[in-house]
This record gives C-alpha cells, structure tokens and sequence, in this order.
C-alpha cells in the first residue's frame, strides 16, 4: 500500500484487535472471505435501482449478485422479500418509519434505558422529531419481565402505526405471541429490530419473530450475523412494482419498504458491501453456524455465572442471549465509565451503559455492557470464562494502580495467541 500513513494504522487496528479480546455486544470478527468481497471491485459500479431494474448499464455482474444476497437473506430468516441495501441498522430502521407513517403517528417502542435503541425514539434523532413514540418497558428489573399488560394499555390508548419490539441492552428474549395478539388487536404494523441477535435467529438459539406474526425485521449485518457493516430489512407480503406507488397495506409493505430506501432515502447500493453480505449470508446458512450461535449463548451464560461469584450484579439476574448488563455502581460503587476506562487498560473492550431507570448521568452511567459474539468467533469455550470474569474483577479491583494492570494486560496478551483471528 502506498498511503503508509493508513497503512500503519490499518496494521495498527489489527495489533489492537489482535492482542485484546472485544466484548462489545454488538461487535465481531469477519471471515477472510466477507474481507475480500468487501475490498472487491465492485465498490466501483453504480446501480441506483434493484435488479433488472437500474438506472445504469453495466449491471450484468450487480443483478446476481444483488439476486443472491436477496435469496440467502429470505432463506436465512424465512421472510417473503429481503432489502439488502440498506447502508446500516440505523438507515433501514429509518426507512420502514417512513415506509409506513405519516408524520405525527405513533410507535410504540421499547424504553431506552430499558434496553431499546437510540432509533427507536430517542429525543435526539430526527425519527423522534417526525413522529411520535410512546415507552413500554419491564415489569420487574429483577426478572426483565417486560410489563405487557402496560403494553397492551398503552397500545389501546395511543393507537400506535407502529409496535417496535427489539432492543440493544437488554439480555432476555421477547414474548412475540404477547406483541402480535396486541398489534392485530389495534391493527398495528409489528416491527422487529433483530439487528443485535440476528445470528441467533438464524443459528437456531433464539425465536423469529416471523413465526409470530410479525411484518416486518429490521437488522444490522454486523453484530451476531457476523458480516459486513451494513444493514438488512426482511418482510412478508406481497412484492410489487417499485417504482409504482402503492396504497399502504400490509401486503404491499415490501414495496413500500423498497421504495422507501430507493429512491426514497438512498441513492447507489454500496455493490461491495452486498457483495459481502451475501458470502457472510452464505456462511450463516452453513450447519456449523448453528454451533457458533449455541456456543455464543453458553459462554454468555458461563460468563454471566463466573460474573456473579465475583460479586456483579447483573442486570434481570443473567442472561438468555449474548449480553450482559452488569450494574457497577451497585455493586463496587464505581460508574461504568471508570469500569470501561479500567478494562481498556487490561485490553478487554465493552461499553458503559445506562441501566433501567438509571440514577446516574448518561455520560457516566452505572453499568458496563459486554457480551459473547466476538470471542467465540475467535474459539472461546464455556472453561475459559471464569478466567474473563477473573481479569475483570482483579482489573476493577486494582483500577488505580497502573502497574498492576499493565500486568494483568501481559497475561491476557499471551492467552489470546491462542485464539487467532479469522484472518
Ligand atoms: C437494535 C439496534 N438497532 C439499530 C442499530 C443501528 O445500527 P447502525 O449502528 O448500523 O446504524 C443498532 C446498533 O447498535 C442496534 O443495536
């Protein structure tokens, strides 16, 4: 490469990623292959428009391609129509908003500190500007039982467009029977944001909300799914002519979602990027990725149990997915951001986060989150969790003294050799 100055720091990011271990939830590690489509030609071509639709020539390579990402995609999460061209979660969420609603109307989706995501709602984005959201959240903190007869009460009041289930801090799984009889009962369309457990659905390890009932998924590609940065919208119905404007039911929803991303919102599909999402596609239709999935769950499960014996305090008590929110302040008087800082120094990555109804500033919340995907990627077993726990504990024990961690920071160096990256 010719540039040294982006050279090094590509080499740089790859030491980093090397020699720590990434506890980020929603991070992982792309095969070899999911790199080399992604650093392919195809970057180069324009293709406004959907296959044997585009606004340019040269489209005989795209249109297969497209075609192919699209087919894996349905087959992966039993869906009628697939939109591979969002460019990431937040953009696809976008899109059905706009799909679908007129401004002013209501969704109802998951509370923030709850668990949900900044795009369902937050007052900051521009979603939450144009329509109005409305807050369900749990029951009880202690079990994450979310409060469905509040649910229910709030969808027979506010009449939402909308019901969002899906969430980005939350580590149980979602009653999807509870949404939809909710949903049909106030003829709401069903939404789901799978963008964080996506490789859990497609491994086998957690529901689909298709089976339910739901209309409509929305996921990222690059968190359990274990592909490139992107984002990915499933629905059933019926698929349409895009480019006619249709009425707003819910058999032309595909249509609709279509036309929304193009010409609606997004110009040129990023040709690459679908490249790699359909060979990452292709990798999660493969037997053994039901087994990374199932791997995923146990050492998140493993970890949540060693994190306890330290003296953690986890959020609903556990976990039944790949993340965990543990509540730092509670347990050793400590908000998450001196946790993250005191980790970072020992190379394990993950984030402060809020927890349910938080006492704490937002910049400095009481929790860290941290979960499973990227680790078992790299070979993690159910037996090397009780040595995570114990790093983490011994680095939040011993957060202010530099040397110490700088110690603790070798060890988990030399241990990690053992588990390469897929590279
Ligand atoms: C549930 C959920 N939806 C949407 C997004 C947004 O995805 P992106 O960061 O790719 O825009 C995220 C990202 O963390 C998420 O967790």
């Amino acid at each position: 490469m010719q540039d040294t100055q982006i050279a090094d720091l590509i080499a740089a990011e790859e030491k980093r990623q090397r020699e720590g271990l990434e506890l980020i939830p929603s991070e992982n590690y792309v095969s070899k292959d999911v790199l080399t489509a992604l650093g392919s030609v195809f970057t180069n071509k324009y293709s406004e428009g959907y296959p044997g639709r585009r606004y340019y020539g040269g489209q005989e390579n795209t249109d297969p391609l497209e075609q192919l990402a699209i087919d894996r995609a349905k087959q992966l999460f039993k869906a009628d129509h697939a939109n591979v061209q969002p460019h990431s979660g937040a953009p696809a969420n976008e899109a059905v908003y706009s799909a679908w609603l007129e401004p002013g109307d209501t969704v109802l989706a998951m509370e923030l500190s709850h668990g949900g995501h900044l795009t369902h709602g937050a007052p900051v984005t521009r979603s939450a500007q144009l329509y109005n959201f409305i807050r369900y959240g749990m029951k009880n903190i202690e079990t994450g039982e979310i409060d469905y007869d509040h649910l229910r009460e709030l969808a027979l009041k506010h009449k939402p467009k909308i019901i969002l289930a899906g969430f980005s801090a939350y580590p149980r799984e979602l009653d999807y029977e509870k949404f939809a009889a909710i949903g049909k009962e106030v003829g709401a369309l069903l939404m789901a944001d799978m963008a964080h457990i996506a490789g859990l659905i497609v491994g086998g390890v957690a529901k689909n909300p298709f089976d339910y009932g739901f209309h409509v998924i929305t996921t990222t590609t690059h968190k359990t799914l274990r592909g490139p940065r992107g984002g990915l919208i499933l629905s059933k119905g019926i698929v349409g002519n895009p480019l006619k404007k249709p009425e707003k039911t819910l058999e032309n929803i595909p249509t609709l979602i279509d036309r929304s991303i193009f010409p609606g919102m997004q110009g040129g599909p990023h040709m690459h990027v679908i490249a790699a999402k359909a060979v990452a596609f292709r990798e999660a239709l493969q037997p053994e990725f039901k087994g990374y999935a199932a791997q995923i769950v146990k050492n998140a499960a493993v970890l949540a149990e060693e994190l306890k014996k330290h003296g953690f305090n986890l959020v609903t008590g556990g976990t039944s997915n790949h993340l965990i929110l543990a509540d730092v302040y509670k347990s050793f008087g400590i908000d998450g951001g001196v946790a993250e800082t005191a980790l970072d120094a020992i190379g394990l990555t993950l984030n402060k986060n809020a927890v349910a109804d938080d006492t704490l500033p937002p910049f400095r919340p009481s929790g860290i989150r941290l979960g499973t995907p990227a680790i078992t990627t790299r070979g993690f077993k159910e037996e090397h969790m009780s040595q995570l726990a114990d790093w983490m504990k011994q680095a939040v024990d011993k957060r202010d003294d530099e040397r110490a961690l700088q110690e603790i920071r070798k060890q988990v160096v030399e241990f990690v050799k053992s588990f390469p990256l897929p590279l």
